[in-house]
């Protein structure tokens, strides 16, 4: 063997190495997609987006549309986004969304119809009034039907279930308020009706850990969810929000194991619909950081993807550049003084690319849970 094909194998075998850590491709090879890693689990990897995330030119735009065979709207489809003025719907942003996903025949997941978090201002009177139903009933009839070619699948209900509030389960909100305990009930119904094909979902948090708290909510929405199967509700799809926070408390395989089996069990399909990672050791190593929200994300999508159920995986944004989780002052205050001659702790680095656009050791956690899952087939 001649002195180059030596060196060729050696830099060949250094380049593997650094991309079971990195995630970067192996020269001469296109580079891993969480996209076709997803479709060869028969499943799809998604992204939320927002419409101007986008445009042309915008550095976000090819990645999102390289990485994602799914978005979901981070914001254009909430019902104070669409109707901040009563009666004034506005449609742009979400057409935009609408159409860029048909053109790129990207699947677009319907986020959210009710949530107590996204009601317009106006609303906390109004849907209190006699006629509070038919605000709702007119809200489903103007974007489920517009929407109808491009969505497939609804957030009908976003957060329903709380824990440590009423014996039911179910969250105090405005819409409780307004219409009772079968408000959830009642806009399934009412989304069939409107999307008589759609896949009709109840999405929910704080889900994921080996704590009281989550527990008691897994409890109730577990509760809720099979009393609507056992009634015929039309509900299709769980989604699991995994907003995971590594200040939170414990991740336990059997205890997530054990509540998705139980989940489908009832017959759903189950989504992963919001992953991403509060971190909370701020003054370690980027490397060491990274390691904890990699290592977190692999636990979970491994539990996660042994299910035929869970059918897709969606993080909450692409990269840390456009990321809703913040470094807190109540982070920064852990750390007192550790910043004063540095640059501090940067941004949350609990998405699968850097403010840069490269992968962090958290794409090659994704990727490596979807490489080491079974292929799923059918629903
Ligand atoms: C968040 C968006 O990311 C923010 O930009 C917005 O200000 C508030 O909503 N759970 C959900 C999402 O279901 O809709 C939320 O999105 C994050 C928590």
């Amino acid at each position: 063997m001649g002195a180059t094909s030596a060196l060729s194998r050696r830099t060949v075998i250094a380049s593997l190495a650094a991309s079971a850590v990195t995630g970067a491709p192996a020269p001469g090879r296109p580079p891993a997609t969480l996209s076709s890693a997803a479709a060869r689990s028969g499943r799809w990897f998604g992204s939320a987006v927002r419409s101007e995330h986008l445009a042309a030119g915008h550095p976000l735009r090819p990645l999102l549309l390289r990485e994602c065979s799914s978005f979901t709207p981070e914001i254009a489809l909430k019902w104070d986004a669409l109707e901040a003025r009563q009666g004034v719907l506005d449609f742009t942003a979400m057409d935009e969304l609408a159409g860029i996903a048909l053109d790129s025949g990207v699947r677009l997941h319907g986020h959210t119809l009710l949530w107590h978090r996204s009601l317009p201002a106006w609303a906390g009177v109004a849907l209190g009034r006699r006629d509070g139903w038919g605000l709702v009933d007119r809200y489903f009839a103007s974007v489920m039907p517009r929407y109808g070619a491009a969505i497939r699948s609804w957030d009908v209900v976003n957060e329903p279930c709380d824990a440590g509030g009423r014996a039911d389960g179910l969250r105090e909100t405005p819409l409780l308020a307004a219409f009772g305990p079968g408000y959830v009930e009642r806009a399934l119904r009412l989304a069939r009706q409107y999307a008589p094909r759609a896949a009709l979902a109840i999405n929910e948090y704080g889900l994921d850990l080996d704590i009281a708290e989550d527990e008691e909510r897994r409890a109730a929405l577990l509760r809720l969810v099979s009393d609507l199967r056992g009634r015929d509700v039309p509900l299709d799809v769980v989604g699991i929000q995994a907003h995971l926070d590594l200040g939170r408390g414990p991740f336990s395989e059997s205890v997530f194991d054990r509540f998705l089996r139980d989940l489908a069990a009832t017959g759903v399909a189950i989504e992963i619909t919001e992953l991403d990672v509060k971190e909370f050791d701020y003054i370690a190593s980027q490397d060491e950081r990274d390691r904890q929200v990699a290592a977190l994300v692999l636990r979970y999508l491994s539990v996660a993807l042994r299910h035929r159920a869970v059918r897709g995986v969606t993080t909450w944004g692409i990269s840390d550049a456009a990321s809703w989780l913040e470094v807190t002052d109540a982070d920064r205050a852990r750390y007192p003084g550790a910043w004063q001659d540095g640059p501090g702790p940067g941004l949350n680095r609990g998405l699968p690319f850097d403010a840069a656009m490269r992968p962090k050791p958290i794409h090659a956690a994704i990727l490596r849970a979807f490489d080491t899952a079974g292929v799923r087939a059918g629903r």
